[in-house]
C-alpha cells in the first residue's frame, strides 16, 4: 500500500493540466496562432534556459522578476543559468546570433513555459505558458496600433470581446531619468504613507510603487506628477500617431499612466488587456515598445515591440464562460471475441485509418467478456460498437450498434463496414 507520505506531488506552482482541461487549451492555442498567421507572423522556437546574464541585462537587475522570481541555478560547469521567466530576452537574443535582424523587418511569434517563482494564487503560477510576438525593424506607431488590434482580434475570437485595453507611453530614457528624480521627491515627501515595499522600490525602481495595489498608497500616487505631462516630443508625436490610428479603426482605450510595467527595455508605447473577471490577476495580455534592447545585448541599434499573452488567464474564462466542452469519445469501440478476432480488428482499423485519417477507432485490448468489453466500450464514450465474434468473422457479417442513440442495428460486411467506419460520427 502507498502512503500518502510516501507519493511525489508536482511541484507548487506546477499545474498539470488534465485530459478534461487540453480540448480548451489546445482552441485558445489555435485560434491565437490562427491570428498569427493571419497577420504574417513567422514561428520562432526558443530554448527554455538561457545564461542569468542575458536576463538581469535586459528585463533589468532591479526587477522584481530577476531579483528575486527566477529560477537560477549553477550547471555542471559552473555557469549561471536561468530558467526562462518571459520569452522577449531569448527572441532578441537569438535574433542577433542568427543575423535575423540585419536592417530588415521581422515578424516573429514563439509560444511555450515560463518560469517565475512568485507567490501562487489564482491565475498566477510559477510555471505558466505564454504565447507571444515580436516585431522588429519598425518604428511608427503604425505597427504598434498593429499590434493592439490584432491582439484585440485574438480575444475577440475567443468570445472575450469586453476586455479592457489601457495604454500608455514611458517616454525616452532622458525623459523617465527626469521624471524618475521628481518622482523620488514627490514620495520621499510622502515618505510616512508608503508601505515597506514602497520605501523599498524608491530606492531601487520608484516608477514601480505607481504600480502599487496597496489601497492606503493609493491618495499619494494619485497626486504623483504624470508622466504623460512631461513626455518628449519625439514620444508624445508617436502617442499621438498611436492614438489616432486606434480611434480611427474604432479601437476603444484608456490611457493610463500609471501603467508601467514590471519589465525595464520598456519605452514609449506599453499597452495591456485588462479583465474584471479574474481577480486580481486580470491582465491577459501586455506588452510594448523596446527599441534600445537589441543594442543593449550586443545588437544593431533595432526598434522593437511586442507583446505576450498568458494562456492560463485565457484558459480561465474561456472556461468559466463557456464551459468545459465535453471530450468526445471514439466513432467505435471494436469489441473481440478472441486472438483470431483480434487479427481481424487490427486488420479492418488500420484500413480505416489508411482510408480516413480523422477516424477514432478504440481496439479492444486486454481480454475479457463481451459483457466487460461493452462496459468499457460504453465507459470510453464510443458512439458504436462493433463485435467481432467467431459467429461473424465465420459469416463475414459484423454487427454494429449505437451505444448513443437507438438507430437500429447494423449487419456489415467488412468492405461495408470500413465505409461505414471511414465516414466517421454519423
Ligand atoms: P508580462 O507582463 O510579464 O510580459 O507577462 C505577459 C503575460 O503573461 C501577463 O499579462 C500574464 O497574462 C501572463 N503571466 C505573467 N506572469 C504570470 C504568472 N506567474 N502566472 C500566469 N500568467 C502569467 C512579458 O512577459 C513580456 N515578455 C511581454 C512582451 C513581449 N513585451 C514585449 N514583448
Amino acid at each position: 500500500m502507498t502512503s500518502d507520505s510516501n507519493r511525489i506531488q508536482s511541484i507548487r506552482g506546477f499545474a498539470d493540466i488534465l485530459p478534461s482541461a487540453t480540448p480548451v487549451w489546445r482552441q485558445v492555442e489555435t485560434t491565437l496562432q490562427a491570428t498569427l498567421a493571419a497577420y504574417g507572423y513567422d514561428e520562432i522556437r526558443l530554448p527554455a534556459l538561457e545564461h542569468t546574464e542575458l536576463f538581469a541585462r535586459s528585463i533589468g537587475e532591479v526587477t522584481d522578476i530577476v531579483e528575486k522570481e527566477m529560477y537560477s541555478f549553477e550547471d555542471r560547469n559552473g555557469d549561471s543559468l536561468s530558467l526562462r521567466p518571459e520569452g522577449t530576452a531569448g527572441c532578441v537574443r537569438a535574433g542577433i546570433q542568427h543575423g535575423l535582424l540585419h536592417s530588415k523587418e521581422q515578424r516573429l511569434w514563439y509560444a511555450g513555459p515560463m518560469f517565475r517563482h512568485e507567490r501562487p494564487q489564482k491565475g498566477r503560477y510559477r510555471q505558466f505558458h505564454q504565447i507571444g510576438a515580436e516585431v522588429f525593424g519598425l518604428q511608427g506607431p503604425d505597427i504598434d496600433a498593429e499590434m493592439i488590434l490584432m491582439t484585440g482580434r485574438m480575444l475577440r475570437a475567443l468570445g472575450l470581446g469586453d476586455v479592457r485595453l489601457e495604454i500608455n507611453s514611458l517616454g525616452s530614457a532622458e525623459a523617465r531619468r527626469a521624471y524618475r528624480e521628481e518622482l523620488v521627491s514627490h514620495f520621499r515627501a510622502h515618505w510616512e504613507a508608503l508601505d515597506a515595499d514602497a520605501q523599498r522600490r524608491l530606492e531601487t525602481n520608484p516608477m514601480r510603487v505607481l504600480d502599487s495595489k496597496n489601497p492606503q498608497l493609493q491618495a499619494v500616487i494619485e497626486s504623483a506628477p504624470s508622466l504623460m505631462d512631461r513626455l518628449d516630443e519625439a514620444s508624445r508625436a508617436h502617442f499621438e500617431g498611436l492614438t489616432r490610428i486606434l480611434d480611427a479603426a474604432g479601437q476603444p482605450y484608456t490611457v493610463n499612466p500609471r501603467l508601467v510595467r514590471g519589465l525595464d527595455y520598456y519605452g514609449r508605447t506599453v499597452f495591456e488587456w485588462v479583465s474584471d473577471a479574474l481577480g486580481a490577476q486580470g491582465t491577459v495580455c501586455a506588452g510594448g515598445r523596446y527599441d534600445r534592447l537589441v543594442e543593449q545585448i550586443g545588437g544593431n541599434d533595432t526598434p522593437a515591440i511586442g507583446f505576450a499573452t498568458g494562456i492560463e488567464r485565457l484558459v480561465s474564462l474561456v472556461t468559466e464562460r463557456f464551459g468545459v466542452p465535453e471530450v468526445a469519445g471514439p466513432d467505435a469501440y471494436l469489441v473481440v471475441g478472441d486472438e483470431a478476432a483480434m487479427g481481424v480488428a487490427h486488420r479492418l482499423s488500420e484500413r480505416v485509418r489508411d482510408q480516413s485519417p480523422g477516424a477514432r477507432i478504440r481496439v479492444h485490448s486486454g481480454g475479457g467478456s463481451f459483457k466487460s468489453q461493452f462496459k468499457r466500450a460504453d465507459r470510453c464514450g464510443a458512439r458504436y460498437a462493433v463485435v467481432l465474434g467467431e459467429s461473424e468473422r465465420a459469416s463475414g457479417q459484423y454487427t454494429v450498434k449505437d451505444l448513443r442513440g437507438d438507430e437500429p442495428q447494423r449487419s456489415l460486411d467488412e468492405n461495408e463496414l470500413i465505409e461505414f467506419l471511414s465516414a466517421g460520427q454519423h
